[in-house]
């Protein structure tokens, strides 16, 4: 499925540097059905992966690759804030008319609590960023995109496994911002049929590439249940406790269960995504009245965070304790994904399991304890 071209046509993946970014890319590259150009702020990313993305795809390289082989694993980079469609243009001008094949628009900012802090900050680099890229890309005559939405567009699901059709509600400005873009791309869509366009809802990404060499590196203290366990296994934060925020929810254990899905499965899920609005593997109907939809990418299988806890403790050897304390504010009992419509429509599977997840998470964590900061070589802070 998919164009079948040599060097294939290019396509633009913002918040290219990030953790579901690079990965994103890495699977792109590797099939060589797409020429990638990435754009990154860097707001929560360091260049510095991206140039992993290239050595790793480079390694994986037939010995006898040409040139024109070795140079088509490097990957365009952009420094570029959304919020400045002048930005935009200038990276889209750089390729011409019909330049772009189409966009992955992953860059956004994602910490639901902060999100409540400075909702301002959240509506101009998620939507009214969304807005301009689209105004852009329209401009260039680049109409097919991949939009990285959340399941938090769910809040509070009514029934679990959450199925597409689920009404959407949000409890934190983030969450808003991801239905408020996911919104404007179906108004979009039912206005101008010549545009074609997929939201993905993302579950709860996890682990990293099994080579180690790329992962979720987050700024400071992590925020996110895996990244943090890594970090405390590794030593990057002095604690061994993890706070379990609450365990009264109506869950087996008490504790919030999520739908975690290896990273990798989750890139998957782009390059089937794009295959997908490619003339020749069209998914809709001719008579439909707009080419968009929305699809849960989730494993469908609930964990619970006193089970990832455990699973973390087998991957790492590492003796976490825990201590139970009040709620997260914007956290909900369970979100488990009923993933029947990406597999039917897209094809999408998450096959891989939680020991997986755990294994390539701690594997990326073990060999770059600081993430892509400074790097210990032979044990000596290097590049
Ligand atoms: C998982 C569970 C916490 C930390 C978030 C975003 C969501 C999406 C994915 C972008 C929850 C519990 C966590 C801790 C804990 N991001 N926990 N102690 O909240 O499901 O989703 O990341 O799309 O928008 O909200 O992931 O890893 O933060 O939390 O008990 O120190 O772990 O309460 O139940 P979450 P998470």
């Amino acid at each position: 499925k998919g164009p079948k071209v040599d060097e294939g046509p290019n396509v633009l993946v913002t918040g290219g540097a990030g953790y579901i970014g690079s990965h994103v890319i890495y699977v792109l590259q590797k099939t060589r059905r797409y020429k990638v150009i990435a754009l990154d702020n860097h707001h929560n990313s360091s260049s510095g992966c991206l140039d992993r993305v290239s050595e790793l795809t480079k390694s994986e390289l037939p010995a006898d690759a040409t040139e024109d082989e070795k140079l088509s694993a490097e990957i365009d980079v952009h420094k570029c804030d959304l919020t400045k469609p002048d930005q935009i243009r200038a990276v889209f001008e750089k390729y011409g008319k019909e330049g772009v094949w189409g966009v992955v628009h992953i860059a956004a900012y994602k910490a639901v609590g902060e999100s409540t802090e400075i909702p301002l900050t959240y509506y101009a680099n998620n939507v009214c960023a969304t807005v301009s890229l689209l105004q852009v890309m329209d401009e260039f005559d680049c109409r097919r995109l991949v939009y990285s939405s959340s399941a938090t567009v769910y809040g509070t699901p009514p029934v679990i496994p959450i199925p597409e059709t689920t009404r959407l509600e949000a409890h934190s400005p983030y969450g808003k911002t991801k239905i408020m873009s996911e919104t404007i791309i179906d108004d979009l869509c039912h206005a101008d049929k010549r545009w074609r366009a997929l939201s993905l809802r993302y579950f709860n990404p996890a682990g990293a590439h099994p080579s180690g060499m790329i992962g979720e590196d987050p700024r400071g203290r992590p925020g996110n249940l895996l990244p943090l366990l890594a970090h405390m296994a590794v030593g990057r934060v002095k604690d061994s406790t993890l706070k379990v925020f609450g365990d009264d929810y109506p869950t087996p254990d008490g504790t919030c269960v999520r739908d975690y899905l290896h990273v990798m499965d989750l890139a998957s899920g782009h390059l089937l995504s794009l295959d997908a609005l490619a003339p020749e593997s069209f998914i809709f109907k001719e008579d439909a009245t707009a080419y968009y939809k929305a699809y849960n990418l989730g494993k469908g299988q609930g964990v619970s965070v006193l089970q990832i806890v455990d699973a973390m403790r087998k991957a790492t050897g590492f003796d976490f304790k825990h201590e139970v304390i009040g709620r997260r504010r914007g956290d909900v009992p369970d979100l488990t994904a009923d993933p029947a419509l990406a597999e039917r429509d897209l094809g999408f599977k998450a096959p891989a399991d939680l020991t997986t997840m755990c294994r390539d998470l701690w594997n990326w964590q073990q060999k770059n304890p600081m993430g892509y900061g400074e790097q210990l070589v032979n044990g000596v802070k290097g590049v």
